[in-house]
């Protein structure tokens, strides 16, 4: 019955019996409920060969007609209904909150814990023995695994897989990372309004999420490498024949879950979840999957802090010669050989046995992997950077942690003391970067404040703050930004985030003056405020809260119950991997 043996692996062998499954509680029962449940069933035109003695699979799609990323989903759906027919289940499909990237306001961000708690709701409340998880576009991959794995029943994850490389005339155009280059360039008076329009319609092409190693790559690799999808189901780009086939073998997969009873806690270990963090940093994945794993962590009951990352971080070389650290995009990686070839090159970096949804250890899964091109999955000799994708420094500016990208940053800063140029918020930031009035030189610390979890709210991604017009026309490329919001994984430049405790709940952020001195020391992970203890106690004294930014609605939510950067931006109530009762059965 998919028993754990006394070595604690699990009986696969033996399956569930039919009346074991949840389903059976609605279908199978001979009570007043489940006449209910059989003749509503019956009114949409299903009957008993539908359900008896089937798996029932959810597919949790989010698709919605301003989903860029999701356009194919609509088809996949299909695909996996074919699967799961195929292996004898029941499909069902439930749409679920798309959290679309490049639409929705202020941020994803703000409703990723929203998409969590429906998801999770959505399987307990129905008659569901398993599901597939439908995402790829940044926020709904964690929100679909945070539901999932608290909701507690069998789950495969089928990643959206990127969208093909962009292009302008001779010119190959990534996700992100090519918007803020070009934008830069408009500003500094390099390229025209015409060419600014020709880039507009050339720089996303197909169905797909961004393909540059942004955080839709960042975290779909993440599900692959938590042993959350079929091998090698994370690089297929989302307009290949490969993806309909892999979408049908997760539909048939998530059938035979059911009946060996694999549930998420099986998979979602202190093993997995190191080997996830491994993969980040061997991608140079984006700085938000630290915010997303230690929140998806604490679902699965695992302990996982900011320093774990660092300590990863610190003997982890970056393969992946992807932008915005590297030259390519994602389908050149899948040419390359793609995430089952980069994880081949690193063995001894992971646990090999740790469970993956075809019930098979991940080294198993990587067996016959091969690298096509060693310049897009670089050999450990030869690697894009020797350690440190990511790093997290801390100091009297930082007293819980903040994060950097260093494989995206200049060398240079990575060392550096200057002096603060401080903005309250995003607006105030837009009015003053372009003021001349404002001392601003390039050794300047550009600081913004007010972008955090509640400050921002939902912790928007402003943390690439623009250079000033002046500097760029005079040539500078980069200097050294902080801030408590988070960055897009497809920016780039010496920009330190996620900044704990944010300045709306009376972090040493909110204290800095202009004109304060900051050091950054990256070698020695600190970051910090050199100001006098008693001038800060001064200023801390007269700090007062910002007033709430809602007064009524989801995000009173946010305001009263999401915790700090370096703990997930979880709500502190759906933390945790204590069960929630089953729904009665009356
Ligand atoms: Fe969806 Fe980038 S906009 S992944």
């Amino acid at each position: 019955m998919g028993q754990c043996d006394e070595k604690g692996l699990k009986d696969l062998e033996t399956p569930l019996r039919p009346e074991a499954l949840r389903s059976h509680r609605w279908f199978g029962a001979n009570d007043l409920r489940s006449f209910g449940h059989r003749s509503r069933a019956r009114q949409i035109g299903l009957g008993t060969e539908d359900w008896a003695g089937k798996p029932v699979i959810a597919i949790i799609n989010t698709w919605s007609d301003l989903s860029p990323c999701h356009t194919h989903f609509r088809d996949r759906v299909a695909d996996v209904k074919r699967g799961v027919h195929q292996a004898g289940g029941f499909p069902l499909e439930f749409p679920a909150l798309s959290l679309s990237e490049p639409f929705q306001k202020p941020t994803t961000m703000l409703y990723r814990n929203l998409l969590a708690m429906e998801v999770e709701e959505i399987l307990r409340s129905h008659p569901i023995d398993g599901c597939v998880l439908m995402g790829g576009c940044d926020k709904t991959t964690p929100a679909l695994i945070m539901g999932a794995t608290s909701a507690g029943i069998p789950s495969i994850f089928l990643p959206a897989g990127p969208m093909l490389s962009g292009r302008w005339r001779q010119t190959v155009l990534g996700s992100g990372s090519d918007v803020w280059k070009y934008w830069d360039q408009k500003r500094a008076g390099m390229i025209s309004e015409e060419d600014w329009a020709e880039i507009e319609s050339g720089i996303a092409r197909s169905p797909g999420h961004c393909m540059t190693m942004g955080t839709a790559s960042t975290m779909t690799a993440v599900a692959e490498a938590l042993g959350l999808t079929l091998p090698g189901a994370s690089s297929i780009p989302a307009a290949y024949a490969e993806h309909a086939r892999m979408a049908a073998a997760s539909g048939r997969r998530i059938v035979d879950m059911v009946w060996q009873n694999v549930l998420p806690d099986d998979i979602l270990t202190r093993a997995a979840f190191m080997n996830a963090m491994t993969v980040v940093m061997a991608l140079g994945g984006s700085t938000n999957a630290i915010i997303h794993l230690i929140a998806m962590a604490g679902r699965a009951g695992v302990e996982l802090s900011v320093d774990d990352f660092d300590e990863i971080s610190r003997r982890v070389p970056v393969l992946a010669n992807i932008r915005p650290s590297g030259a390519y995009l994602m389908d050149t990686f899948f040419d390359a050989g793609g995430l089952r070839g980069l994880m081949s090159r690193l063995p001894d970096l992971l646990d090999g046995e740790a469970m993956t949804v075809n019930g098979r250890g991940l080294a198993e899964n990587l067996h016959g992997a091969l690298v096509y091109d060693d310049d897009v999955i670089r050999e450990r000799g030869n690697p894009v950077a020797h350690e440190g994708a990511l790093a997290v420094v801390k100091g009297t500016l930082a007293p819980d942690g903040a994060v950097i990208k260093t494989s995206a940053a200049t060398p240079r800063l990575l060392r550096h003391r200057g002096r603060a140029v401080v903005f309250d918020s995003y607006e105030q930031m837009m009015e003053r970067i372009d003021d001349e009035s404002v001392p601003i030189d390039q050794d300047s610390v550009l600081v913004l404040r007010g972008a955090g979890p509640i400050g921002g709210p939902g912790m928007p991604e402003w943390g690439q703050l623009p250079i000033p017009r002046r500097l760029l026309q005079a040539g500078v490329t980069d200097m050294l930004r902080i801030s408590d919001a988070r960055m897009s994984g497809t920016s780039y430049g010496t920009c330190v985030l996620h900044v704990a405790p944010e300045a709306a709940v009376g972090g040493p952020l909110a204290l800095v003056h202009d004109g304060d001195e900051i050091v950054l020391d990256i070698d020695e992970r600190r970051l910090d405020l050199l100001v006098a203890p008693d001038e800060l106690d001064r200023r801390r004294a007269k700090w007062t809260a910002p007033r709430p930014t809602f007064q009524r609605g989801f995000g009173i939510l946010v305001q009263d119950s999401i915790t700090q950067a370096h703990q997930g931006c979880d709500f502190t109530f759906l933390a945790g991997a204590e069960g929630t009762p089953e729904p009665a059965i009356h």
